[in-house]
């Protein structure tokens, strides 16, 4: 089969883990006779050296020309004013609300021959294999009012925390969806007990749980669940919750993993279901990481495991995810690290090569 990937590189060590994603997939496409089309595009700080904005419409007209989009990472030193009009963070915000990716999924698993390079006790993240369904496109990210202004008692500012019944449904089913196909318990995580908005949240919850009678749904405080994610990880199958909830505890989730370059991220326009494709976006969860651009040393599997997490989800093609995800395991097991899971008596090695040692198991 042919299809049209769009492809944006972005910034810091984005090109580099792009570049080693890149070699991945099309040693998928030679061993399962695939052809992937790519499509270049800027986003971020290199698109606004280049345009003067962070997302053009016209890339943003040509990641929806395509099956779906891979990025590397947006942002650096160099666009971080605060007073800037323009963030490399629009881009992402951007291209989320514009490709109307509502659904981010960002899988934490911890790979057993890790499992000592984690900051965290083992026996604490033994067996920890769980899933953060973050809402994407509304809450305060997104929410009007969204504003400073000055007042004669001085400057102001608001942010706005606003959902609509139909935007909580739509989150909690990927939530109970993925919770069927996997363990079967979904935690929804609210702050229902001081948010108008959680404790709509909650009531939808749980009368959708009426039509997934074969899911346990629990309902966690965020402040709780904070803590529990560190007390008990394994515990935990599919959490659902609101956009910025989502973004904290995925960073804090990410230890569970020992490093942030381990988790890729799909970012969904649709409730994935088994047999069908869903367009989304696919990014490594780790930023740009400026200081380390340039130098060969970025681990690039976040980056492969979105495109293993593109292949399942919008492609429809599960052997080929499941090859890399193999093959990522097999180079694991021979003992290679990139620098920020490095143990002794490993064999540390860099971007490319870990690239190359992925692609070459696949191929
Ligand atoms: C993330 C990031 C983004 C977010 C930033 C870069 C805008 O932290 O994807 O989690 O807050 O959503
Ligand atoms: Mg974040």
């Amino acid at each position: 089969m042919k299809f049209n990937i769009a492809l944006l590189p972005g910034d810091g060590i984005g090109p580099e883990v792009a570049a080693e994603g890149v070699k991945v997939l099309e040693a998928v496409g030679k061993r399962f006779e695939h052809e992937f089309a790519l499509h270049y595009g800027d986003v971020g700080g290199i698109a606004i050296d280049r345009y003067g904005v962070a997302l053009t419409p016209e890339t943003l007209a040509m990641c929806k020309k395509c099956d779906a989009v891979l990025l590397g990472a947006v942002g650096g030193p160099k666009w971080d004013d605060p007073r800037a009009k323009v963030r490399p963070e629009d881009g992402l915000l951007g291209l989320r609300k514009g490709l109307k990716l509502f659904a981010n999924l960002r899988p934490v698993k911890v790979l057993p021959m890790l499992i000592d390079s984690t900051t965290i006790k083992p026996a604490i993240i033994q067996g920890v294999d769980l899933m953060i369904v973050r809402e994407l496109t509304g809450g305060l990210y997104f929410g009007k009012p969204k504003k400073q202004w000055q007042t004669a008692k001085g400057r102001h500012a608001v942010d706005t925390l606003a959902y609509s019944e139909q935007e909580i449904e739509r989150i909690l089913r990927v939530g109970f969806e993925l919770a069927r196909s996997r363990r079967k318990k979904l935690s929804s995580v609210d702050k229902a007990n001081v948010l108008e908005s959680s404790r709509l949240w909650r009531q939808i919850a749980i009368e959708l749980s009426a039509d997934y009678p074969d899911v346990e749904l629990q309902h966690m405080l965020v402040d709780a669940c904070a803590m529990r994610l560190i007390q008990r990880p394994a515990d935990f199958d599919v959490i659902v919750t609101e956009n910025m909830f989502g973004d904290i505890l995925t960073d804090e989730a990410s230890m569970l993993a020992g490093s942030m370059g381990m988790l890729p991220s799909a970012s969904l326009a649709g409730v994935p279901k088994a047999g069908e494709r869903t367009f989304g976006m696919y990014e490594p969860i780790h930023g740009s990481a400026p200081r380390r651009a340039g130098q060969n040393i970025a681990n690039p599997i976040a980056m492969i495991l979105s495109v293993a997490m593109m292949l399942r989800y919008s492609l429809g093609l599960v052997e080929e995810a499941e090859a890399i995800e193999k093959a990522i395991n097999e180079v694991m097991e021979e003992g290679y690290r990139t620098y920020d899971i490095m143990e002794e008596s490993k064999k540390r090695v860099g971007t490319r090569e870990m690239g190359e040692l992925i692609s070459g198991r696949v191929g």
